[in-house]
């Protein structure tokens, strides 16, 4: 304690996962620094960012773990979810096959988190209307049968981002 002490009430980790290229790193991106980039490059390795906020007049900070989607270029994934209090798992509106990979990602997080996680479902480039292969109800069907919060998101438009990681955060504290 001291002057090394930034002095927030409290750490959440909070982990993203879903498959490559849905918008992880973007949202992260959108929602820690309010940008976005449209010719990003695959994650590798770990990334973060931390994030302050003030709820109930105390101060929160949730630190955000980002890593690949793609196998090969993930992160050590036993340290990746050690801690973890809350998750965004992301799937991509557009692409089918990426809402029907999020269970894999529900079992990877039960299979490597003690605690009860607190876990968003999240439906990203909800800007990608005339090519949407999933539906909002589909989306929202999937979160009730696996008892997840549920959002669509754009991290293009910004629509919901900030919303999407404080339906977590609020709900971990
Ligand atoms: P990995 O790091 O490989 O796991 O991918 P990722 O999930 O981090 O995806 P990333 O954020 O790098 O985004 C992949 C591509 O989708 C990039 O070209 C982004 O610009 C684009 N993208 C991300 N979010 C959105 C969105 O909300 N709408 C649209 N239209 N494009 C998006
Ligand atoms: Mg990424």
């Amino acid at each position: 304690y001291g002057e090394e002490d930034h002095g927030q009430d409290y750490l959440f980790k909070i982990v993203l996962l879903g498959d490559s290229a849905v918008g992880k790193s973007n949202l992260l991106a959108r929602f820690a620094r309010d940008e976005f980039f449209p010719n990003s490059k695959s994650t590798i390795g770990v990334e973060f960012q931390s994030h302050k906020m003030i709820i109930d007049g105390k101060e929160i900070k949730a630190q955000i773990w980002d890593t690949a989607g793609q196998e090969r270029f993930r992160a050590v994934t036993s340290a990746y979810y050690r801690g973890a209090v809350g998750a965004l798992v992301v799937y991509d509106i557009s692409r089918r096959r990426t809402f029907e990979n999020v269970g894999r990602w529900l079992n990877e997080l039960n299979s490597h988190s003690d605690m009860n996680v607190v876990t968003i479902l999240v439906g990203n480039k909800s800007d990608l209307k005339d090519s949407r292969q999933v539906s909002t109800e589909e989306g929202k069907a999937l979160a009730e049968t696996q008892k997840l919060f549920f959002i669509e998101t754009s991290a293009l438009d910004s629509s919901n981002v900030t919303a999407a990681f404080k339906t977590v955060i609020k709900e971990i504290y």
